[in-house]
């Protein structure tokens, strides 16, 4: 199954590369079919922690204000051995090594977009990351939901944030990775708000409660995170992240796992809930329900792409000889992906089938 993930990547990457072109096929619409995890949540909830502790890596552009002004496309992939190497679509063959070279790269990249004026913009940046220590998964990192502007930016931010992010959610094949911080009124949180207006029964809802360990002296999270004080279908996560001065320290990302660990596993409030909490349950949570959800999907992705591959078809004729033109070999090129992706639904689909019949 690790192999289904790592081909919607490819599709989805193939799609992004073709850009332009693809306009008027079905390319933009098998994109949108594909899933994918976006991260909500008000801004300083813990988005981009939770995104850092998923991967395991500090590579994420952090400070106060609206940081994250372009959605990041974050494509995990799971390597056997060797060193974890990052590349952005933007940059193709270009090796990063460097986490904080990623960082800086994913900074200068936004404003180059939105030209530094704090501006932002609903083109998204694609990154891959190549590690033994991630799980397959693909997650999209938004704009912190915000409810004042600052200074420098249009009172009309506000609302280009919450569109945009909506646009995100509202996709019947997204996964919502709500983010809440614990040390806020639940009933408060944007990310609360904005999911239960696109997925009212929590179907495809994560909640995640971060910032546990800043929780009043006295009070704690077990209702929210036994879902009695709001009900999704799947179970809530709570999570510790490094605090700010844990960064400022520069504490890494291994001694912070193990520290989460051990304050679920230690505190007597949270111990029987130790096995399904923290950063290292959630990313293997996620890989295993997306898994699923693609596996449900195939039936449909399937006809989408022979759909596809038809309409890529008569555009390269339409675009004749000789192929090897920039357009061409794009096409040529996602046509080929595609025509793998169905052989590869075609063998899980007989797996999934009663009977397994061939089609
Ligand atoms: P974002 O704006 O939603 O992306 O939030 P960040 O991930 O940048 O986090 C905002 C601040 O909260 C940073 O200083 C983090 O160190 C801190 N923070 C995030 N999660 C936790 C947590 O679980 N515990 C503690 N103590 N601090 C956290
Ligand atoms: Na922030
Ligand atoms: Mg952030």
């Amino acid at each position: 199954m690790e192999n289904l993930i790592s081909l919607v990547n490819k599709i989805q990457r193939a799609c992004t590369a073709l850009g332009d072109h693809g306009e008027g096929s079905a390319l933009p619409t098998l994109w949108d079919s594909l899933p994918s995890i976006a991260v909500v949540g008000g801004q300083s909830s813990g988005k981009s922690s939770v995104l850092e502790s998923i991967v395991g890596k500090d590579f994420l552009p952090r400070g106060s204000g609206i940081v994250t002004r372009r959605p990041l496309v974050l494509q995990l992939h799971k390597i056997d051995e060797g060193r974890e190497y990052a590349e952005f679509l933007h940059l193709p063959r270009k090796r990063f090594t460097d986490f904080a070279a990623v960082r800086k790269e994913i900074a200068d990249e936004t404003d180059r977009e939105t030209g530094r004026s704090k501006q932002i913009s609903s083109v998204p940046i694609h990154l891959s990351i190549y590690s033994p220590n991630v799980v397959n998964l693909t997650l999209v990192d938004l704009p912190g939901l915000t409810k004042v502007a600052v200074e420098g930016q249009p009172d009309s931010i506000v609302q280009e944030i919450e569109n945009m992010v909506r646009a995100f959610i509202e996709k019947p094949n997204c996964i919502i990775l709500a983010i809440s911080p614990a040390n806020q009124d639940l009933a408060t949180s944007d990310a609360i708000k904005i999911s239960r207006e696109v997925d009212p029964k929590g179907e495809r809802t994560f909640g995640v409660l971060t910032k546990i360990d800043l929780m009043d002296k006295g009070t704690d999270a077990v209702d929210i995170l036994e879902g009695k004080a709001y009900r999704l279908q799947f179970p809530w996560i709570g999570v510790v992240n490094r605090s700010q001065a844990d960064i400022n320290k520069s504490v890494d990302m291994i001694a912070a796992r193990r520290r989460e660990r051990e304050y679920f596993a230690n505190s007597p409030e949270y111990k029987h809930l130790a096995h399904r909490m923290g950063s290292e349950h959630l990313g293997k949570m996620l890989s295993k329900h997306l898994e699923t959800v693609i596996k449900s999907r195939i039936p449909g992705l399937q006809s989408l792409i022979n759909k596809t591959i038809v309409e890529l078809e008569s555009e390269l004729s339409r675009l004749g000889k000789p192929i090897a033109t920039d357009a061409g070999g794009k096409l040529y090129m996602i046509m080929e992906i595609c025509r793998l992706f169905d052989g590869i639904f075609k063998e899980h689909l007989d797996g999934i089938r009663p009977g397994g019949d061939k089609i």
